[in-house]
């Protein structure tokens, strides 16, 4: 559990908040002041309590707690620190409160404590003693080693609610034991240890349930929560229905997990210190107790007559033997024989079947309730303190409450003679601390009537009428003893105790009364009457275990079973009987008691609100007989008696102080005489209260609720009070603040409009101030140029004056036409600069120089113009005539050609650059060429290779072309021999196309000489020269213009055939060079690229 620590600020705010158990108090907090005091009202402020989640109502320093049945936010760490160091009374009752009372009172006045609880079945006795223990935990010091101490003390709880604890009816978490823990601390109030007493575990549950209800849980545990291995190792099976020992008609309880449950437990083991293999022992010793209840007999008649029994089945006593180490046999004979020893002598007797499963269960108990010892045992080696220094203790008794079944046996005896000796202490108890208090306080003491169970508890535990003491003698006696005689008895010697009930008693008063049948008893409890059914209480007082059976267990390799039955040491044997059930208990309870009164006694009292374990459901009637039992109208009563309310000097005078003026709002004096002045002057009758030395006693409640109201009403003016001065405080602040800021604003303000005044005024005067200037500077600028015009118009005047007057004055002076010879001489003038100009930028004679300076007057134009085209004709003249014929020749076949084809073919331009030759073959000089030579007389303009197309196919044979004055000649390249000879005037015309090739046809005139073969379609890479040259011999000798036709598409005859020659411009098949094809009979394709 983790606390939170407080921070400063916190802890200051709770020091100066004063709180009275009295504020806020839901019915009355402490029942002490109920008025009127009786049953009902009791009740009803318990229920009104109740139904306002307030569970827990004083009387006195007493604590009534009520099971509230679910879980309340009233555990918290914040509610631990609410209550940490404050008194008593100072918060709403709770069991913090009581806890850190207690503690308090261990730590500061060294007094042992003792937490006594105590209630039925179900009222939260043991979750109250853990919350004590958890608050005390909480409350105490801190470190390593006492966290420690801690944490192994909480720890222990599941471990023993484990073992000891089951689901009954009444309680799905039920403790059938009795426990009492001393807590140990050292001087400083650090826990040092713990020591744990148990008190008559319910064994008879282990074999036996009664409907409705389970085992011990920690068999449920095992089967539901350890691993199929370990389930292996303790040779048992996961199914319930399996062993005869567990009640299966509520196996599983709601809300409760068995599995998780196992988990905790054996990690609370771990913590408390338990050894690995000691944990395990234990599990094997709850599984042997398993195993047991499966053993089963059957009957076997002998010879001689007596009855005998023999295990049915003995698989399963052999696993116990196994589990266990035990010499099967041994156990078998165990559960067969009973032997008796007397004086030396051994008597064997065989057991029936009743008998042998008597002896098992005995076996199964004794088993399961040493184990639990032992436990106990172990878990206080664990947790016991570590040093010798002297501890203070705190004892929590958290036992068995009162119980009042259909059926009630020895257990029920037993646990209500406890409660019985718990009632007892508690009005001795609180008596005299009452009593003590008034010593202490020097007030008188008043006698309180009361009643006394004393005289119960000597029914049953005086040493030679009591009841137990009954039992015992009757166990011891020699001869046949029963639970019948054991009722007579009873009813013999006790037949006259007022307490006591029987129909066979000698008092006839209950001779008829058929309500008590005539083998139980009844016993007027404090608590009520219980009756008992005496079947079983010889047996269960005797709590026999045949010898054999210890001896066999004894004999046990599993050394925890040997170290439970330590009487089965055949060398201890002891012959005296063991002391019987009742004498121990009665023994263990004396000591419990001896040791409760030697410590300072807190109670805390459980009441159970219904019988359905129901949140939200109070049901009268049966908290009303809780009421009645634990006393607690007497408790009211007693407290009540002498004065019903004391409180401390100081927090009286804190409470009440503003009820009187001169204790208001400071006292500045001894409490005590503070009170005093404050009763007086509440004029409170001096019976109803009375000082004491460090307190004050009031005698009614009715005084104190009277204080209260007073309290309340005042508390109320004083609130008024406050409430107006702060509101008058309020507004006057507030206004004060208002008018300042008002003041503050009112200035802003001012200052913001004047300045805004202020620019506003500004502005208007820079406008007027620019209109005047405006104005002002319009009208000089407007003196100004009316000045200035005048000026002119008087220098204009004097000019046209001063002109008039010269001329008159000069006319006489001046030539008639003066003024055109002047335009006449300034022409000139200007025409002589322009030339002289024109002379020194004079561009080069070169024709095709296109520079020309610029024109220097307008009106010279078309005079600059002229002068350009004169000077270019003289320079081209002049270029012109450096040429020599020979040049000029050519010149004029250059311009001949320029005008045939210039524009026409596109091949012209490309032979421009190219000077004609004529003579390419140099016909003369080549002896292969003599006969052409000799055949040829005529000069020879053009000779020249050529292609001659042939007109089949479109391929080209070479021919020398040669040109003389009056024929056109075709010879052969190689041999030289003349192919054809045309006349030039034969030759009608020639046909080129206007693309970049060198084909041209030549027409001859029809019906000619030559014409026979047809026309020539040649080609040549000088057809410019060729044409120019053919139609300048040809014009020179026939006079005529020979006719040259440019067409892409012209006819040739050859021989009979007209053919088409078409000229397609594009393809590059064969490069640049262009190719001819004949297509058919009639077209001729010359491809040009
Ligand atoms: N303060 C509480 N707040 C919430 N639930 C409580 C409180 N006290 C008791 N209970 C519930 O009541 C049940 C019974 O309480 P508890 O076991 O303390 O009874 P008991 O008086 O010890 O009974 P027994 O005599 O049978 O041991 C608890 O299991 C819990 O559920
Ligand atoms: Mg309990």
């Amino acid at each position: 559990m983790k606390w939170r620590i407080l921070t400063s600020e916190e802890k200051m705010a709770k020091m100066e908040v004063k709180t009275s158990l009295l504020d806020n108090m839901i019915g009355v907090g402490d029942m002490v002041l109920l008025e009127p005091l009786n049953e009902d009202s009791f009740i009803n402020n318990l229920k009104k309590r109740f139904d306002h989640n307030e569970v827990y109502t004083y009387i006195g320093s007493v604590v009534i707690s009520i099971n509230p049945y679910r879980s309340l936010p009233i555990y918290t760490p914040e509610k631990v620190e609410e209550y940490r160091n404050r008194n008593f009374y100072e918060l709403s009752p709770h069991i913090f409160a009581l806890s850190d009372e207690a503690y308090r009172s261990l730590r500061d006045q060294d007094k042992d404590q003792c937490i006594l609880i105590t209630g039925e079945s179900g009222a939260g006795k043991t979750e109250a003693s853990k919350l004590v223990m958890s608050y005390v935990a909480a409350v105490c010091g801190k470190g390593a080693e006492v966290n420690q101490v801690k944490e192994q003390l909480l720890q222990s709880n599941p471990v023993l609610e484990a073992f000891g604890n089951a689901k009954t009816v009444r309680n799905d978490n039920s403790s059938r034991f009795g426990k009492y823990m001393d807590i140990e601390f050292d001087f400083k109030g650090d826990p040092l240890g713990g020591v744990i007493s148990n008190y008559l575990l319910e064994k008879s549950r282990v074999v036996k349930q009664p409907r409705g209800e389970r085992n011990f849980h920690i068999f449920y545990q095992i089967l539901s929560g350890a691993s199929e291995d370990f389930l292996c190792k303790l040779k048992l099976e996961r199914d319930f229905s399996r062993y005869n020992y567990l009640g299966l008609d509520s196996a599983k309880v709601n809300g409760v997990d068995d599995a998780a449950n196992f988990r905790t437990v054996r990690n609370a083991m771990q913590i408390v210190g338990f050894m690995d293999h000691e944990t395990q022992s234990v599990f094997e010793v709850v599984a042997a107790v398993l195993k047991l209840g499966n053993i089963e007999f059957k009957p076997e008649s002998r010879v001689n007559g007596l009855d005998e029994s023999k295990i049915k089945d003995k698989n399963e006593l052999k696993e116990i033997c196994e589990l266990t180490g035990i010499d099967q046999s041994v156990l078998e004979r165990a559960f067969s024989f009973r032997t008796v020893e007397a004086k030396q002598e051994k008597v064997s007797t065989t057991l029936n079947v009743a008998q042998a499963y008597y002896a098992r269960d005995a076996l199964a108990k004794n088993l399961y309730s040493r184990l639990f010892s032992w436990l106990v045992t172990r878990i206080n080696e664990s947790i016991k303190a570590q040093t010798k220094v002297r501890k203070k203790v705190m004892g929590v008794l958290d036992i068995y409450g009162f119980e009042i079944f259909e059926d009630n046996s020895f257990e029920q005896f037993i646990i209500n003679y406890c409660n019985e000796k718990l009632q007892q202490i508690f009005i001795e108890l609180t008596l005299k601390e009452e009593q003590e208090e008034y010593i202490r306080e020097g007030i008188e003491w008043t006698h309180i009537e009361y009643f006394n169970n004393a005289i119960i508890c000597d029914l049953i535990e005086n040493n030679q009428t009591g009841i137990l003491a009954m039992l015992d003698e009757e166990c011891l006696r020699p001869g046949t003893v029963t639970d019948d005689t054991f009722l007579e008895k009873l009813n013999q010697v006790c037949a006259t105790h007022q307490h006591f009930e029987s129909r066979m008693s000698k008092c006839s008063r209950f001779l008829n009364d058929t309500s008590l049948p005539h083998s139980c008893f009844r016993i007027q409890h404090y608590a009520g009457k219980v009756m008992y059914q005496v079947e079983g209480f010889v047996d269960k007082n005797n709590d026999l275990l045949y010898r054999d059976l210890s001896q066999a267990m004894w004999k046990a390799s599993h050394s925890l079973i040997k170290a439970l039955f330590p009487e089965g040491n055949p060398a201890k044997i002891n012959l005296k009987r063991p002391p019987t059930a009742g004498s121990q208990f009665k023994a263990s309870v004396a000591t419990l008691m001896k040791n409760l009164q030697t410590k300072n006694p807190n109670y805390i009292r459980c009441i159970k609100p219904n019988d359905k374990k129901a949140a939200h459901i109070f049901n009268d009637a049966l908290v009303c007989h809780q009421i009645r039992y634990l006393g607690l109208l007497e408790n009211v009563r007693v407290r009540r008696a002498g004065y019903a309310f004391r409180q401390g000097y100081e927090p009286c005078l804190e409470r009440y102080k503003m009820l009187c003026k001169q204790t208001w709002p400071h006292w500045r004096g001894p409490a005590r005489a503070g009170v005093e002045v404050l009763f007086n002057e509440l004029e409170i009758p001096e019976e109803e209260f009375s000082f004491g030395r460090s307190k004050i006693f009031i005698r009614n409640p009715r005084t104190l609720f009277k204080l209260e109201d007073l309290r309340k009403q005042r508390l109320e003016d004083l609130a008024t009070l406050i409430e107006k001065i702060y509101r008058g405080w309020k507004c006057r602040t507030r206004f004060l603040l208002m008018k300042k800021s008002q003041i503050v604003i009112a200035s802003w303000y001012r200052r913001y409009a004047q300045q805004k005044k202020y620019q506003k005024i500004k502005s208007s005067a820079v406008i007027v101030q620019s209109y005047i200037r405006g104005w002002k500077a319009r009208k000089l600028l407007r003196e100004l140029k009316h000045q200035k015009r005048c000026n002119e118009a008087a220098t204009i005047i004097a000019a046209y004056w001063h002109g008039t007057q010269v001329r008159r004055e000069y006319r006489k002076f001046f030539r008639a036409n003066a003024g055109r010879k002047i335009y006449e001489f300034t022409l000139q003038r200007i025409m002589q600069k322009y030339f002289l100009e024109m002379k020194n930028k004079m561009p080069s004679l070169s024709p095709i120089d296109k520079n020309w300076p610029a024109r220097p007057y307008l009106f010279l134009d078309s005079t600059h113009k002229e002068l350009k085209r004169i000077f270019h004709l003289w320079r081209c003249k002049k270029y012109r005539d450096q040429f020599t014929d020979q040049q000029k020749l050519i010149y004029e076949e250059k311009l001949e050609a320029s005008e045939l084809f210039k524009d026409k073919k596109a091949l012209y331009p490309a032979s421009v650059g190219q000077p004609f030759q004529g003579a390419y073959l140099e016909i003369s000089k080549n002896p292969k060429y003599k006969k052409l030579k000799d055949a040829v007389d005529e000069k020879i303009i053009i000779a020249e290779v050529v292609n001659k197309i042939n007109r089949a196919n479109g391929k080209a044979t070479s021919r020398i072309f040669l040109l003389t004055k009056n024929n056109v000649l075709l010879a052969d390249q190689k041999s030289g021999n003349i192919k054809s000879e045309v006349p030039l005037g034969d030759v009608t015309k020639v046909s080129m196309s206007s693309q970049n090739d060198g084909f041209f046809a030549v027409h001859l005139k029809e019906g000619s000489g030559a014409a026979g073969k047809g026309d020539f379609l040649l080609s040549s890479d000088h057809l410019i020269e060729m044409a120019t040259k053919l139609y300048r011999t040809t014009l020179s000798q026939t006079k005529q213009k020979l006719n040259i036709e440019i067409s892409d598409e012209f006819l040739v005859q050859f021989r009979q055939d007209k053919v088409c020659v078409k000229f397609i411009q594009g393809s590059q098949k064969n490069g640049n060079i262009p190719t001819c094809k004949r297509k058919n009979n009639r077209l001729l394709e010359v491809a040009v690229p």
